[in-house]
Order: structure tokens, then sequence, then C-alpha cells
């Protein structure tokens, strides 16, 4: 809260979450971050999106719990927003924390994403620090590890009904050829200062 957002468009996310926007956070789990961007920034309006009903029963006791009122969980596909639909053209700012890698249908969740953003919004994807080839992550200080926790966990879980399963070394290369599929014309990729573990897809239309 204190580091990313702040690092966002130099600053200018920050002074647009101060005023009022409109906020999606796709794949929010149970909310932890949907809530504490709700918290900082009371005038905006926060909509956290995940598939998983059962995650946002619990986000939403974590927001009666903290008392926030600026914040709604929905539960949708987030590749079935790839359609016109009521949330179209609806957020000025749509966050993706460790989402997309673990989709089963990961580029119509970002044209989903595109869909629902408006013509001068914006996108963060925050992904997994990695190169696309193998031979690139080779010199990775956690790369072993990496690869294994996405076997465990990414790839199934991205399998599941003939999903694509990129798994969480899907890489650099591979997530702006993806971007750009979706339709995204400005995909600036940034490190993110203390973390090391991901990076910053910073997307405009
Ligand atoms: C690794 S978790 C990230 C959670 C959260 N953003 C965080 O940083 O704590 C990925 C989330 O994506 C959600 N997800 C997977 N497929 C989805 C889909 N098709 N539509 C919406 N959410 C999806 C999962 O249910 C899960 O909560």
């Amino acid at each position: 809260m204190d580091v990313f957002l702040p690092s966002v468009d130099q600053g200018r996310l920050v002074a647009a979450l101060k005023r009022g926007i409109a906020v999606c956070d796709l794949g929010c789990a149970q909310g932890v971050a949907t809530i504490l961007m709700a918290q900082a920034f009371p005038a905006s309006h926060f909509t956290g999106i995940d598939i998983s009903a059962e995650a946002l029963e619990t986000a939403r006791a974590n927001a009666r719990e903290a008392g926030v009122d600026n914040i709604v969980f929905e539960s949708r596909d987030a590749a079935e927003l790839r359609h016109p639909n009521d949330l179209s053209a609806r957020f000025d700012y749509v966050t993706a924390f460790d989402a997309i890698h673990d989709q089963t249908q990961p580029l119509e969740a970002l044209q989903g994403i595109y869909e629902i953003l408006k013509a001068d919004g914006a996108f963060s994807m925050i992904d997994i620090a990695a190169d696309s080839d193998i031979d690139g992550n080779r010199d990775h200080p956690m790369g072993a590890f990496l690869y294994t926790v996405s076997l465990m966990h990414c790839m199934p879980v991205g399998l599941v009904d003939g999903g694509a399963g990129l798994g969480m070394m899907w890489g650099r290369q591979q997530a702006e050829t993806m971007l750009a599929q979706a339709g995204f014309g400005q995909v600036t990729v940034e490190a993110i200062p203390n973390d090391p573990f991901n990076l910053h897809f910073y997307c405009k239309k």
C-alpha cells in the first residue's frame, strides 16, 4: 500500500484514488488487497471479483469486520467478462495480483479486463518475475522452488476443464504477447520496489 500504489503512473494513480475512482480487483480471493485499498481510499469504490463463491464469503465477512462500505464482492468468471456485459467500460483502474497465471482461460480473462476498463483506464497486472524460456531462469535464485510450486499447484488448477495451464513461470515475454493479443496498446513492464518476485505490467488501451 505504501510502496506499490505510489509507484504506479508516477503518483498519479494515488492522486486519482484520493479524488475517487472506480476500481476492480480481479481474482481478489478473500479480498485482502481489495479491503486494504478500500480502507486507504474512502472516496473510491472497489469491486472485488473472483470465481470462488467460498473465498468471496470470507471476503465479505472480512470487509464487514473491517467496517468498509465502499466495496462489493461479486462472483464472476473473468473469461465471461470479455463479452459486452453490465460491467463493460465501468472501471478506471483494474488490478490482478498474481491472479492471471492460474486462470484456465488467461487470454479470455485479459480480454475481459480490457472490456470492463474505460477507454482511458489502466490495468496493473502483478505477476511472477521470470523469463518465458527456462534457459533465462537458470540463474534465478528461487527458480527451482518456483517451478516446483507451479508444477504442484498452478499447473493443475490451470489445466482444469482443458485449461491453458500456463503455470506461474509463464514469464514476461508470454505475458507481454498475451496482453497485446487481448488488445492492450501500451504495456510498460516495471520492477516493483521491495518485491523481487513480481513484475508490474502497467497496461493501457
Ligand atoms: C493466487 S490467487 C490470488 C489472490 C489474490 N489476488 C491475492 O493476491 O491474494 C488467484 C485467484 O484467482 C481466482 N480465479 C481463478 N480463475 C478465475 C476466473 N476464471 N475468474 C475469476 N477469478 C478466478 C481464484 O479463485 C483465486 O482466488
